[in-house]
């Protein structure tokens, strides 16, 4: 596993690259979403909490950055033609996708297989695996567009190892890091498109302190802390990596 988290990006990393990242309300996403747009990229906000969404565009444009666009979708609900919707005006914003983080997630409820509820099950199945798998299919086109175009799928260490009561979390993550290689070995003859996947390990956010609510946030790094290799996976640095796993933080020592 490949870790960049000593990467020191130029200030114009991203520069002119349109970059949607899902799940920007909030923890990871919403670090990630502002350290692109500080680094120059055009940053398209997704998420299924506006006001969230909200707050983060008028952070970006606090700090200076191009200006954000927002695209409130509820991952959970989502159809097919949400997605094809979602290409079309982004096709007639910006004509290209040059990166798609897949950032959102939804934890599910750590238990025991025999007491899983099937309806939860489904839900983090759709969240975490096939709404964005259906999300890529309609924004291949527009990748296809760009010069050099990068997508990065989040994984977990438990989608890498499976682990006794992560249920259908871990399972989306196996799927996610399945899928990764299957379209990765797709794109490969074009040379321009890459898709990897990418664990960002351990992190203070909302969504660790559910799945270890006893755990002290402040002996775990914050979001910001993490994105060297988030920033390296979309920059041209990585422009020769496709089908690869990457992590965020080194292992524990
Ligand atoms: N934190 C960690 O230690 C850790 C470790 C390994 C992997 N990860 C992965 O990293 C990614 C980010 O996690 P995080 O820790 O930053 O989690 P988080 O703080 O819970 O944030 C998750 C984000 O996903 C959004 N989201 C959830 N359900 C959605 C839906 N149905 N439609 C659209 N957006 C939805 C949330 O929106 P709202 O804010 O509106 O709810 C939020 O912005 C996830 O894929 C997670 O599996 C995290």
């Amino acid at each position: 596993m490949i870790c960049k988290i000593d990467y020191q990006p130029p200030a114009d990393l991203l520069k002119e690259r349109v970059i949607l990242v899902t799940g920007a309300g909030d923890g990871i996403g919403r670090a990630a979403a502002r350290t692109f747009a500080q680094h120059g990229a055009t940053v398209v906000l997704l998420g299924r909490t506006i006001s969230k969404l909200e707050a983060v565009y008028d952070e970006i444009e606090a700090a200076g950055g191009p200006q954000p666009a927002i695209f409130p979708l509820n991952l959970e609900g989502a159809v097919l033609k949400d997605y094809h919707d979602m290409a079309e005006t982004l096709d007639k914003e910006f004509g290209r996708l040059d990166g798609l983080l897949h950032n959102a997630g939804l934890l599910g409820r750590l238990t025991p297989f025999e007491q899983y509820n099937p309806e939860l099950w489904d839900q983090v199945m759709q969240v975490n695996i096939n709404g964005p798998i259906w999300m890529t299919q309609a924004l291949l086109p527009l990748l296809k567009a760009s010069a050099d175009a990068s997508v990065v799928f989040t994984s977990s260490s438990v989608g890498r190892k499976g682990r006794a009561y992560w249920g259908a979390y871990a399972v989306s993550k196996f799927a996610t890091e399945g899928f990764v290689q299957v379209l990765a070995d797709e794109v490969e003859h074009l040379g321009t498109l890459r898709i990897n996947s990418l664990n960002p390990g351990a992190t203070r956010t909302a969504m660790r302190k559910s799945a270890y609510p006893g755990e002290d946030p402040m002996s775990l790094r914050p979001p910001e802390a993490i994105l060297p290799t988030y920033l390296w996976l979309m920059g041209p640095d990585s422009r020769a990596h496709n089908g690869e796993m990457f992590d965020a933080q080194p292992p524990k020592a």
